[in-house]
């Protein structure tokens, strides 16, 4: 199992840490563009190898795609982090460029692929690798959902006063501060609904704390996360590698599924060794469907602002 990470920045780079640690991966492959700096990680996380226990082979290059040669999942982190009071979508002016050659490479590389495609805007990047790379469609997953469902986990767990293993909910739709939509309806605490615990004004809170997840760290950070979406990333990883048949939220190509399509959004997903092995229709409240739908709609719009 040979994993590329493209982007050896922090969330590439805790990406690497948390496939190494979960020891599932012979080798990762850590790739960027600014001299030495893969290396240089790499050899820093090789050097946690014996203390923290793993036999994963981390090695880094510059730029050198026939390096990343023969890999079964490829993840791209690579782009600019947002900052302080920035969206996502602004992104897109730099981000496109980079996610278009940056894929077009690896899979030259690594035909038989499955890519990650973590860069923001995330859902337009995973559009993009699409239209650019040609590869099917159940091969090409963008990473938002798992992440924006921890983060939806953290705050049910914190309005519970529970343990977060005792909690389960899901956030599905855009990877954006107003297209996330936590699915308050399916959220229980252990099989029982949290409205069961909780009001329906302190629901509404959860949510609104869950949409702002990533902006509310941005802001103390100076940049955006990287360990819950490194954690986020290795998830989906070790799903796919170990064909564990997990649901997750991810971003994928919708052909008429939740009445949407030609776009990627975030929507329950089985992720297997093929990578998404079925998409999930799961019944929603009048409210999520219209939020969904908003959702599609702000995608789309950013989709409008890629030159394709
Ligand atoms: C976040 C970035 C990775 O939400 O989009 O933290």
């Amino acid at each position: 199992m040979k994993v590329t990470v493209v982007g050896a920045g922090a969330v590439g780079a805790s990406c690497a840490e948390y496939i190494a640690i979960k020891n599932f991966a012979s080798e990762v492959v850590l790739l960027d563009i600014k001299e030495g700096y893969a290396e240089g990680k790499a050899m820093d996380l090789m050097q946690c190898a014996s203390l923290n226990g793993f036999d994963t082979k981390i090695t880094g290059t510059t730029n050198d795609y026939a390096k990343t040669a023969g890999s079964n999942i490829c993840v791209i982190t690579s782009g600019i982090p947002r900052k302080p009071g920035m969206t996502r979508e602004e992104l897109i002016g730099i981000n496109a460029g980079i996610v278009k050659t940056v894929s077009e490479n690896l899979v030259k590389h690594s035909p038989e692929t499955v890519l990650i495609v973590v860069s923001n805007p995330m859902d337009t990047m995973t559009y993009l690798a699409h239209r650019v790379t040609g590869l099917a469609k159940h091969k090409i997953i963008g990473m938002g959902g798992a992440l924006d469902s921890a983060r939806f986990k953290y705050r049910l767990a914190e309005a519970l006063e529970a343990p977060i293993s005792d909690v389960d909910g899901m956030v599905i739709g855009g990877h954006s501060d107003v297209g996330m939509v936590p699915l308050i309806s399916h959220a229980t605490r252990n099989s029982i609904k949290v409205s069961e615990f909780i009001s329906q004004e302190r629901l509404e809170q959860v949510k609104e704390d869950t949409k702002v997840g990533g902006a509310t760290l941005t802001k103390l950070l100076g940049t955006s996360a990287w360990y819950a979406p490194g954690a986020a990333v290795s998830g989906l990883v070790q799903a796919i590698a170990c064909d564990q048949k997990k649901i997750f939220p991810c971003s994928t190509l919708l052909d008429g599924e939740y009445g949407l399509k030609d776009l990627c959004i975030g929507v329950p997903v089985v992720l297997g060794a093929k990578g998404i092995e079925r998409i999930v229709e799961i019944e929603l409240s009048t409210a999520e469907k219209e939020h969904l739908q908003r959702s599609a709609e702000g995608v789309q719009k950013t989709n409008g602002l890629l030159n394709l």
